[in-house]
């Protein structure tokens, strides 16, 4: 099959949020520090009726309601999440409620986890699978989903929560590049969750940070390497290579700081007679190794303000999501596509070449690009997938913000009730936005039951 890649996207995040600014004050941190520092500005919250599979029926149901997708036309179904509730089983199982009433059950695929990078992982075997022999003609679905939250400290305003489900197949207007992809895999404790009774991981925020730059260094060097074999008629790839560069985003500030990072990378691979001419005044950066760079402030300055054209022009119109939600995991860089496609108008996305970076703690990265199909008219898939996610921006301004009084109470309860059976939650289900399924409550052999509001 030819043009493999995404035919449709939904999205779902809760209807509730906290105020940064509010939290900074609440925290007794400096103002501006989460806002400005970290570049956040709301974050989304889940009170104890949403919990991952909950999440995850809202975004697939919808996705099938959207688009008028036929149940029977599902051949694939999985899950990228790091948000675990019933250890051995999945989240896919859950999801086959949606299926069984139609009769169908014959669905591949499982979940998968490794932090931030499920997503992704889930993306590629629907990939490997429409390309497969075993493939018989139907979709896939991948869904990418995760409620993040921190013990209170300097991570807390890092949280999030949101699902994105994608619908994979051929002659797709947003298509996968093939012969680019490019890895990095590596052992590190820089973000985990080896507490099964918490909902909060251990993290070490300044290596998780150093552990991105750094797989971002990698990844970019690889596929830049591979585009440029793949088209020879570009020998030298680089920023300009793309449209637009989508980050995994765990606050926008370290995704402004990326564009950045990857200038450098085009700076240490210029041929040093061109250098005085395209990068005025940096000639003293030019032995500076990467691995020794990645908190060198002088050299971040110089290379985010360089590159603050392409930051506000390929990059900022992906952190809608991100700045208003934070950060949702494995759905963090499919929220950035999301928001991308909602905020540029079709023209400018149409033909585009998007650029995505996907990391996961522990860790698991990858740089791939997308290829957007050129027909951008009234009846085209890519006009029908952009305006069903219009309504996202209304979703985000209608939410209810709660006091960060409230939000830590909500996350103690959170807590509190985290493996408790039976169980019956007490957040509103009328805050929630329509469509939204809830937990009704669990009974005493921990068994989950969902209502659709
Ligand atoms: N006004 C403006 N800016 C401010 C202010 C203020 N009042 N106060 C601080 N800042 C700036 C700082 O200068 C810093 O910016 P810089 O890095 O450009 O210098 C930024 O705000 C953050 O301040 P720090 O003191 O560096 O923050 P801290 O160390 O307390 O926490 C951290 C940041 C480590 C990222 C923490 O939030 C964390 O652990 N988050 C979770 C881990 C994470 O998300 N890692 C990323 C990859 S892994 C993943 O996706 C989970």
């Amino acid at each position: 099959p030819e043009n493999v890649g995404i035919l449709a996207i939904e999205t779902a995040f809760p209807s509730l949020f906290v105020d940064q600014t509010e939290l900074e004050q609440f925290d007794g941190v400096s103002s501006g520090k989460y806002t400005l520092g970290l570049g956040q500005d709301k974050m989304g919250i889940c009170s104890d009726r949403e919990d991952i599979n909950s999440l995850c029926l809202t975004v697939v149901q919808n996705l099938m309601e959207h688009y008028d997708i036929k149940y029977s036309d599902i051949g694939r179904l999985e899950v990228g999440t790091e948000t675990i509730v019933d250890k051995s089983k999945s989240v896919k199982s859950v999801l086959m409620q949606l299926f069984e009433p139609h009769g169908v059950t014959d669905i591949d695929g499982i979940d998968t986890t490794n932090a931030c990078y499920g997503g992704t992982a889930a993306l590629f075997n629907a990939i490997a699978w429409v390309e497969s022999s075993d493939w018989n003609r139907r979709y896939a679905i991948v869904v990418a989903a995760d409620i993040a939250v921190y013990a209170a400290g300097p991570a807390r305003p890092t949280g999030g929560a949101g699902a994105v489900a994608m619908l994979i197949g051929p002659n797709a207007p947003l298509v996968f590049d093939r012969h680019v992809r490019s890895t990095y895999m590596k052992h590190a404790y820089d973000f985990y969750k080896p507490d099964l009774t918490c909902e909060y991981p251990k993290v070490d925020g300044k290596l998780s940070i150093e552990c991105y730059l750094n797989a971002l260094d990698v990844c970019y060097q690889l596929y830049c390497k591979r585009a440029a074999k793949r088209d020879s008629k570009e020998p030298l790839i680089n920023l300009d290579h793309f449209d637009y560069l989508l980050f995994h985003t765990p606050f926008c500030k370290l995704v402004q700081k990326s564009i950045g990072r990857l200038g450098f990378n085009d700076f240490l691979r210029t041929s040093p007679d061109l250098i005085p001419q395209l990068y005025p005044g940096l000639d003293n950066f030019k032995n500076v190794e990467l691995n020794n760079s990645y908190f060198d402030k002088d050299l971040e300055k110089a290379f985010t303000t360089i590159t603050k054209g392409t930051f506000e022009k390929k990059t900022k119109p992906s952190l809608l999501m991100a700045n208003q939600i934070g950060n949702m995991y494995t759905a963090s860089l499919y929220g950035g596509l999301v928001s991308l496609l909602i905020n540029q108008n079709i023209e400018q996305i149409a033909g585009s070449k998007i650029g995505l970076f996907s990391y996961g703690s522990g860790l698991a990265s990858t740089m791939y690009s997308i290829t957007v199909t050129k027909d951008s008219n009234d009846n085209s898939q890519l006009n029908k997938l952009i305006s069903n996610l219009k309504n996202v921006k209304t979703k985000l301004e209608q939410r209810l913000k709660v006091s960060p009084d409230k939000f830590i109470s909500m996350l103690e309860l959170r807590q509190q009730h985290l493996h408790k059976a039976p169980f019956k939650p007490v957040g509103i289900v009328e805050d929630l936005f329509p469509g939204t399924y809830y937990l009704v409550e669990i009974d005493e052999m921990y068994r989950r039951h969902y209502r659709r509001h």
